[in-house]
C-alpha cells in the first residue's frame, strides 16, 4: 500500500523556521471527513503563536485554522457528505471568501451569544428568526470595526436589530462599513476624548455592549469609559484594566474547541451557510498572496507588522 502524502507549511520547532514539506495524509476515522484545502485564510494568532511560542507545544507542526475545501474522502458512517463536495459553503461564496470566515465570525459570535461569563449572553439571530431585530432600539459599539472580527460583528449585531451601531475604523473604511451595516464611522485617528465624546453624542442611551476587536490598553480603556455601569465589556485579547464596579468584563475566547463554546457552536454553520446564500452575512474582503504555501510566511511577517488593513490575507495551497 502506498503512503499519501501532502504539501504543508511545516513549523520546525518552538519558534522555528517555517518550511513547506511532505506530511503523511491521514484517513479519515468513522465519523470524520478528509477535506482537501482549496485556500486558507491568515490570522494574527498565527504570527503570534510562530514568534512567540504559545499554544502548540508539539512538533512538526501546521498552523492555521481557517480553511476552506472539498470532501476528499469520507469516513465510516459518514452519511451528509460525500466527495467532491464544498464543505458547507454556498454557490455564491468563493473558497477565498469561506476562508476568511471560521476564525473572525467565531470570536465576533462567541462574544456576543455565549452565555455570561463567556458571552454577553444575547440570543442568536442566526438560529433563531425569532431573534432577528431581538435588540432593535438599543446601541452598540464595535472597536476596530475595520479588522475582521470587527467586520463580522458589525453584521451580526445589524442582524440582532441594535441601533445604532457605532464603530471606530480608519475612515478610508467607512463606505464598505456602512455597507455592512455600521450606523456611524469614527475615525480611530481621533483622541481618545473626541472618539469618547463622539460616540455619546450618537447615543443617548446606555451602551450595553462595546464589542472591543483590538484590544490595545487604550481601546479596553475606551470601552469601559462608554459602556453602561452593568453594560458587557467584550474583549479580543488579554484583559488589561481592572473591573473596578458591575460592568461585565469578558475575554472572548472563540475557538471551536474550547468546552465552553461546543453548545452555542454546534449546528452553527449550516445557518452561517443560509446567512451567507441570502447575503446577510458577507465575507471579509480578501487579497490572495500569491506564491501558494511558501506566500504565508511573508504574509505572517506583513500581519505582525500592520501593514495589513482591510482585507484578510488568503492563501492557495496549490498555488495562485
Ligand atoms: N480571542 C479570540 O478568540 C480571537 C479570535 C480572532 C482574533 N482575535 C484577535 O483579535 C484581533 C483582531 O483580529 P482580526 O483577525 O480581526 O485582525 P485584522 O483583520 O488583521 O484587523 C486588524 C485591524 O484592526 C484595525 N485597528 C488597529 N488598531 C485599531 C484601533 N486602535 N482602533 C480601531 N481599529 C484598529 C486596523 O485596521 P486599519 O489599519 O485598516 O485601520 C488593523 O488592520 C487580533 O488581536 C487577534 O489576535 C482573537
Amino acid at each position: 500500500m502506498s503512503i499519501q502524502t501532502h504539501k504543508a507549511l511545516i513549523l520546525e520547532a518552538k519558534q522555528g523556521k517555517l518550511l513547506v514539506g511532505n506530511r503523511c495524509t491521514p484517513s479519515p476515522q468513522s465519523g470524520q471527513l478528509l477535506v482537501k484545502v482549496f485556500a486558507t485564510s491568515l490570522n494574527p494568532l498565527d504570527w503570534k503563536i510562530h514568534k512567540h511560542g504559545r499554544i502548540i507545544e508539539e512538533f512538526p507542526a501546521v498552523l492555521g485554522s481557517a480553511i476552506a475545501g472539498e470532501v476528499e474522502e469520507v469516513g465510516e458512517g459518514v452519511t451528509t457528505f460525500v466527495k467532491g463536495e464544498r464543505v458547507q459553503i454556498p454557490a455564491n461564496v468563493s473558497f477565498e471568501e469561506a476562508a476568511t470566515i471560521p476564525v473572525a465570525l467565531t470570536a465576533a459570535y462567541v462574544g456576543l451569544y455565549n452565555d455570561k461569563p463567556f458571552g454577553a449572553g444575547l440570543a442568536s439571530p442566526l438560529v433563531g428568526e425569532a431573534n432577528r431585530g431581538k435588540y432593535s432600539g438599543k446601541p452598540l459599539v464595535v472597536l476596530g470595526g475595520g479588522s475582521s472580527v470587527g467586520e463580522y460583528g458589525i453584521q451580526l449585531a445589524k442582524l440582532s436589530g441594535f441601533s445604532p451601531i457605532i464603530v471606530t475604523a480608519s475612515s478610508k473604511h467607512t463606505e464598505h462599513l456602512h455597507y455592512l451595516g455600521a450606523t456611524a464611522v469614527i475615525d480611530r485617528n481621533e483622541s481618545f476624548s473626541n472618539i469618547i465624546a463622539k460616540v455619546k453624542s450618537l447615543t443617548s442611551k446606555p451602551i450595553d455592549i462595546v464589542y472591543d476587536a483590538v484590544s490595545t490598553p487604550d481601546t479596553q480603556q475606551m470601552a469601559h469609559d462608554l459602556l453602561a455601569p452593568s453594560g458587557t465589556f467584550l474583549t479580543v485579547g488579554e484583559l488589561g484594566i481592572t473591573k473596578a464596579d458591575d460592568r461585565n468584563h469578558v475575554r472572548v475566547i472563540g475557538v471551536l474547541q474550547f468546552p465552553k463554546n461546543t453548545v452555542l457552536l454546534r449546528g452553527l454553520y449550516t445557518h452561517v451557510t443560509q446567512a451567507l446564500e441570502e447575503g446577510s452575512l458577507k465575507p471579509n474582503r480578501f487579497e490572495v498572496l500569491p506564491g501558494g504555501l511558501e506566500a504565508i510566511i511573508d504574509g505572517l511577517d506583513r500581519m505582525e507588522k500592520n501593514q495589513v488593513s482591510g482585507v484578510k490575507l488568503v492563501a492557495l495551497p496549490w498555488g495562485a
